[in-house]
């Protein structure tokens, strides 16, 4: 296989954390170029990958300026930034594994495809649900045919009660004007998977849900601003001192999500993020708007039903139960048990396969989704993407409409 050339767009966590794939596999990835305009995210990058100096940019319009030194983008901004250097880059030919959302609009979702399909490029989203293990064992159970026909789907993303706190109560998702609402930031992963396991395109949907505990009005009597501060602190399951210092500094855990508060990770910058920056704040008193609770109900196009909730408030996880004509599935995004109706027994499937470094992030999704981004690259094959342009714009308008229904009350017709 021919050595692939990657650009990052957005060495963040995102871009940083894929970009890691060229240092386990040298021979198949080389990460040639950075845009980024934090120095320290751009000099880690730099160093790390021997990055030259003329392919070094603080900002993705330098990148696009130059004439192509990449076979391909991985674009990882914020998600109301990934339009622009998407259209730009598929206009330069790059070949584009985008982060998700693709975008905060549908109407920027088309206009990014439509680059894409013009310029006739490879174009990965990265639902990394799409590629692990245990997606494919789950395909791999529904073609058997051994529960029959798949009649109704139960799907549950738990965000969990920290992971809401720190990034869409306190961080960078918390406010839809800033980032993108709840369900395109969070679910829209979820709501492409139901469509890629169902098979079936959904013909009408139906969503209720709101902001329900993360509002002034629920602040403790005698809480501080800052969890520093606050006498009501060791009594609330969303201090950012247990959060950030007990649960993960203390346990010498010190990726994500406390490289969010600080670049360089240590006590003492911790404790100055809690003291000043946004993630010490009471989770009662931040600039935050993005529902914490939310239902999804579609009609699939064979007759088939579906029920997703999303909730803020559980420990964690995704869990699924899929029921068929001869049997049922329960998954919790590890292990599948199937049931069959006609004998009566449980045959448990352990997919698990994560290796706790970054790539092994989403149960393994994110080294997934790179090995086949870069394959598909090394041997210009469109068919290793899972997760392409008409697949995904069919998924994220799903989401469009199952938030059109939330606002306006109503039941949306595809
Ligand atoms: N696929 C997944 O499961 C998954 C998980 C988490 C986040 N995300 C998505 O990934 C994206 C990135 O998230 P993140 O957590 O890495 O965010 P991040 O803030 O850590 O990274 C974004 C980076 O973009 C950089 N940037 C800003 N302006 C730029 C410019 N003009 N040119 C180049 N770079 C610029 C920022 O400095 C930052 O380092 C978001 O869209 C997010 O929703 C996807």
């Amino acid at each position: 296989m021919k050595k692939v050339k990657l650009a990052v767009i957005g060495a963040g966590s995102r871009g940083a954390g894929y970009a890691e794939f060229a240092e386990k596999y040298p021979d198949r990835l080389e990460i040639v170029a950075v845009a980024e305009p934090r120095e320290y995210n751009r000099s880690q990058m730099v160093e790390k990958y021997h990055i030259p100096k003329e392919n070094v940019f603080s900002d993705w319009k330098e990148f696009v300026e130059k004439e192509k030194i990449a076979d391909g983008v991985i674009i990882a901004t914020q998600d109301n930034m990934h339009t622009e250097p998407a259209i730009a880059c598929a206009r330069k030919g790059y070949h584009i594994m985008l982060e998700k959302p693709m975008a905060p609009t549908a109407e920027e979702c088309k206009r990014i495809i439509t680059a894409a399909k013009e310029n006739k490029i490879i174009f990965a989203v990265c639902h990394v649900l799409r590629y692990t293990n245990y997606t494919k064992k789950l395909k791999e159970i529904l073609d058997s045919g051994i529960i029959g026909d798949v009649i109704t789907m139960q799907h549950i993303e738990e965000v969990g009660w920290w992971h809401q706190a720190h990034s869409f109560v306190r961080g960078n998702w918390s406010n839809e004007k800033e980032s993108s609402f709840m369900l395109l930031a969070k679910s829209c992963h979820d709501i492409d998977w139901i469509n890629y396991i169902m098979g079936h395109k959904c013909q009408s949907v139906s969503s209720f849900g709101s902001l329900k505990h993360f509002r002034s009005e629920n602040k403790p009597a005698g809480a501080g601003n800052r969890c520093v501060n606050c006498v009501c602190e060791p009594s609330c399951p969303y201090s950012a001192v247990r959060i950030y210092l007990k649960n993960f500094f203390d346990k010498q855990l010190t990726g994500w999500p406390v490289d969010v508060l600080t670049p360089v990770v240590n006590r003492e910058n911790i404790i100055a993020a809690l003291e000043k920056g946004p993630y010490g704040r009471c989770v009662y008193e931040c600039n935050n708007d993005v529902i914490d609770n939310q239902v999804v109900n579609m009609f699939l196009d064979g007759g088939q039903t579906v029920s997703f909730m999303l909730t803020a408030f559980a420990k964690g996880g995704r869990k699924t139960r899929i029921f068929g004509s001869k049997g049922e599935i329960f998954g919790d995004s590890s292990e599948l048990k199937v049931f069959d109706f006609l004998t009566e027994e449980t045959t448990v499937i352990k997919t698990n396969a994560t290796d706790g470094t970054i790539l092994g992030g989403h149960g393994g999704g994110d080294y997934g989704l790179m090995d086949n981004f870069v394959a598909a690259l090394a041997m210009n094959d469109h068919s290793k993407i899972l997760s392409g342009p008409d697949a995904t714009l069919e998924s994220h308008l799903l989401v469009f409409a199952a938030e059109k229904s939330r606002r306006e009350n109503t039941v949306v017709n595809l």
